[in-house]
């Protein structure tokens, strides 16, 4: 390990790894030589991630004493933390016309509060230290409103927004901030979609990207390259024209 490795002998905790990105990311940062400690709520899943070569620290992230005590645990297991990656989410297509609240608020549970609980964990300690890595995966889905997308997107929209905001107030106290904004993924997560789903890429590559670019030290990961150029696109186009679009589309779910 030199002190240019971010990856190579660096202790990293996974929240949000039993299954797709987050167990993929896993095992390519621990092939990669990284010291990896994940969490989730399936025990079982995360110790079949873990192949008896992680730490293994079962959580639900919407409990923030669970979080805090679990934040002790990987600590003491890995001897320090370097790298914190937020992996966990939840995602339903929703339906605005009949207003599911319970979806809505699932949605901010995990994608918000389950963060919040996170990082209350985890800034401290890594300011007094006066170093540390935040990385968040959100996703391009929160650069712009969808139909069908309303709750995730908020939540995604509100992640981007916050990592941003945290990266200007860390940097002086030695914390970097990485936000990662995948575009189509092949997981459990988007198995049940039935909408197209445009430069979809495999968990693995996903994994590959991210690490490399963890590795590279940038300070934003957003893949695939042609999702990446369009939601950049898409982001600067005018809301009346937006709007005029994706009223078009209209919700998926609507056939
Ligand atoms: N797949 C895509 O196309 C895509 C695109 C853009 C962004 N993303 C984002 O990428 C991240 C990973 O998603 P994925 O596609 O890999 O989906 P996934 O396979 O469903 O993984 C979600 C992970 O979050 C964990 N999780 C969910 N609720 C949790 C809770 N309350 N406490 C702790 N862990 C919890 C799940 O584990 P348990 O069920 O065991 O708790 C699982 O390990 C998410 O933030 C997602 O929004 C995905």
């Amino acid at each position: 390990m030199s002190n240019d490795d971010v990856v190579n002998g660096r202790r990293f905790w996974l929240v949000g790894a039993s299954s797709g990105i987050g167990a993929a990311l896993a095992r390519e940062l621990r092939a990669r030589g990284a010291h990896v400690a994940i969490s989730a709520r399936k025990a079982e899943d995360l110790h079949e991630v873990a192949g008896g070569d992680m730490v293994v620290v079962p959580l639900d992230a919407t409990d923030r004493q669970a979080v805090s005590a679990a934040e002790g645990e990987v600590r003491a297991a890995l001897g320090g933390l370097d790298t914190v990656v937020w992996c966990a989410g939840y995602w339903e297509q929703f339906d605005a016309a009949r207003w599911d609240a319970d979806s809505f608020q699932r949605h901010v549970e995990v994608n918000l509060l389950g963060l919040n609980n996170v990082l209350a964990a985890v800034v401290p300690p890594m300011v007094d230290a006066g170093h540390g890595h935040l990385v968040g995966i959100a996703s391009v889905a929160g650069y712009r409103g969808l139909a069908g997308a309303e709750a995730y997107g908020a939540t995604k929209a509100a992640q981007i927004n916050l990592l941003e905001g945290l990266r200007a107030a860390l940097r002086r106290h030695g914390v970097r901030v990485t936000t990662v904004c995948p575009g189509f993924v092949r997981t459990p997560m988007t198995d049940t979609n039935d909408f197209p789903m445009p430069f979809m890429v495999e968990a693995e590559e996903a994994a590959r990207t991210i690490a490399d670019g963890l590795e590279a030290q940038r300070t934003e990961i957003v893949f695939p390259l042609p999702m990446a150029i369009m939601m950049k696109v898409a982001r600067v186009v005018p809301v009346r024209v937006w709007s005029a679009i994706t009223t078009r589309i209209g919700n998926p779910a609507d056939g």
